[in-house]
């Protein structure tokens, strides 16, 4: 049986260390760091990602707020909002929960918050600071991935890594930061997508294998080596009429097929999953103390 990789031990870890440091913060009776979060819209699971992105600051110590605006809100209107908390120095992140309502340019929203409080990682300066290797905020879930693989000493240099899938918020930037010559990086990067023909010719030489396709149970035993690392960000319902509420959530590998031939991997749920709202505040952390230092 492969070694679990503990998502929700590895968060809360991070998330103490945050508070321990914003204590020292208040005691020394210096400000601390604020996130605003924008909902556009009454989606039930934004509502929920929204709310549970709030109260983790709330427990870490920092401050945060939610803006709720109606679904019909124009884009002037948004980016009015968005234009004011760029400049209120009380907040040092801005997220917009997305994904939008399709009547809003969603990459003019994304392009009009201030890049130095891109806590998200989706600007465009954030985007190519990271692709070239400079200093940035990575996304928040391919920061999650990394800081896993770091913590359980998973080398990555020189092997081989798969990432499934090429969204901007997960693939796409996961391969990014894997492909850069740093530590915790170096390694040798595939990128599969719907056009590959025969996507189990690449995973089967996978020392790493990142799964982000929101297919459930796409990948299974016969499509990886034996030792294999699994990273699982896939977040499915399934109807289950077993369950209370008549689904449960799976992930994009088929757990229960793959759990013997791997040497690692993070479980669905309580793995890479929780790990996305500690990296962003972390991301948040990091952007106040930007700020405080006048970067
Ligand atoms: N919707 C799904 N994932 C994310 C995320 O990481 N950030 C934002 N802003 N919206 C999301």
């Amino acid at each position: 049986m492969a070694t679990l990789i503990d998502g929700k031990k590895i968060a809360q870890e991070i998330k103490e260390e945050l508070k321990e440091k914003i204590n020292s913060l208040k005691q020394e009776g210096k400000s601390i760091p604020g996130l605003v979060t924008i909902l556009v819209g009454d989606s039930p699971a934004s509502q929920l990602y929204v709310n549970s992105k709030s109260k983790s600051c709330i427990e870490i110590g920092m401050h945060s707020k939610i803006e709720k605006l109606s679904s019909n809100i124009s884009d002037s209107e948004l980016l009015d909002l968005i234009e004011q908390y760029n400049h209120d120095n009380n907040y040092h992140g801005i997220l917009v929960q997305l994904p939008l309502p399709n009547h809003i340019n969603e990459q003019k929203v994304i392009e009009s918050i201030d890049f130095k409080k891109d806590v998200d990682g989706f600007h465009p300066v954030n985007v190519g600071k990271l692709v070239t290797g400079n200093n940035s905020f990575y996304p928040c879930t391919p920061y999650g991935i990394v800081e896993l693989l770091k913590r359980y000493k998973i080398p990555t240099s020189g092997r081989h890594v798969v990432v499934v899938g090429r969204s901007n918020i997960v693939g796409k930037p996961v391969a990014n930061i894997l492909v850069q010559k740093k530590e915790g990086a170096n390694a040798i990067v595939t990128v599969c997508h719907s056009a590959v023909k025969d996507i189990s010719q690449f995973t089967k030489s996978a020392d790493i294998l990142i799964a982000a396709i929101g297919k459930p149970n796409f990948i299974n035993s016969g499509m990886v080596k034996e030792g294999v690392v699994i990273i699982d960000v896939g977040i499915n319902r399934i109807e289950d009429t077993t369950c209370s509420k008549g689904y449960r959530i799976v992930g994009d590998v088929d757990f229960a097929s793959v759990k013997d031939k791997a040497s690692f991997i993070t479980p669905v749920p309580g793995g890479v999953g929780l790990m996305t709202i500690a990296m962003l505040l972390k991301n948040t952390y990091q952007a106040y103390l930007n700020f405080q230092s006048g970067n």
